[in-house]
């Protein structure tokens, strides 16, 4: 039994139910295409992510109040960056991110050290790669202080 009996018109002309369910079938079977690729297309794709610019920043803390002996992540235009006030007083600063496979590093107090908690890696103060993965240093910073405030710079 072949019903071709027209449905319902879509644009002024009587259609086929056969052609209505092909039409129906062929849009949903595109649709489900478009929901799967476009997730999947967007996550192999990148944004754009320019390199920042911005070669110094003026921190809102004072150097009174960094305490010895401890670490703070601060941004650094669109990069993490590690500010460190030693436990003899030094103020140093590295880009916060590991250069084994870019996770934030963070200063650990209790071993005087920069830790990456990923895999367990370890940078000296002097962000020299000293054990596990890291293949390099930390790329380090200028610290200066102007007007009481901690100005950290790119270095030349
Ligand atoms: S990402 Fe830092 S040790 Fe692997």
């Amino acid at each position: 039994m072949n019903d071709s009996r027209p449905v319902a018109p879509l644009s002024g002309q009587p259609i086929s139910r056969k052609r209505f369910i092909d039409w129906l079938l062929g849009t949903t079977f595109g649709g489900l295409i478009v929901a799967v690729l476009y997730p999947v297309a967007s996550y192999l794709v990148p944004p754009p992510a320019g390199e920042s610019s911005v070669s110094s920043v003026t921190l809102g803390v004072k150097l009174a109040d960094l305490k010895p002996n401890s670490g703070q992540i601060f941004k650094f235009g669109n990069e993490p960056g590690l500010l460190i006030r030693t436990s003899s007083g030094d103020v140093r600063a590295f880009s916060a991110v590991c250069t084994h496979l870019g996770c934030i590093v963070e200063y650990d107090t209790e071993h005087q050290n920069i830790w990456c908690p990923c895999h367990n890696g370890r940078y000296s103060l002097q962000g020299a790669n000293i054990s596990g993965p890291p293949p390099k240093p930390l790329t380090p910073y200028t610290v200066n202080v102007r007007g009481g405030e901690i100005v950290v710079s790119k270095e030349a």
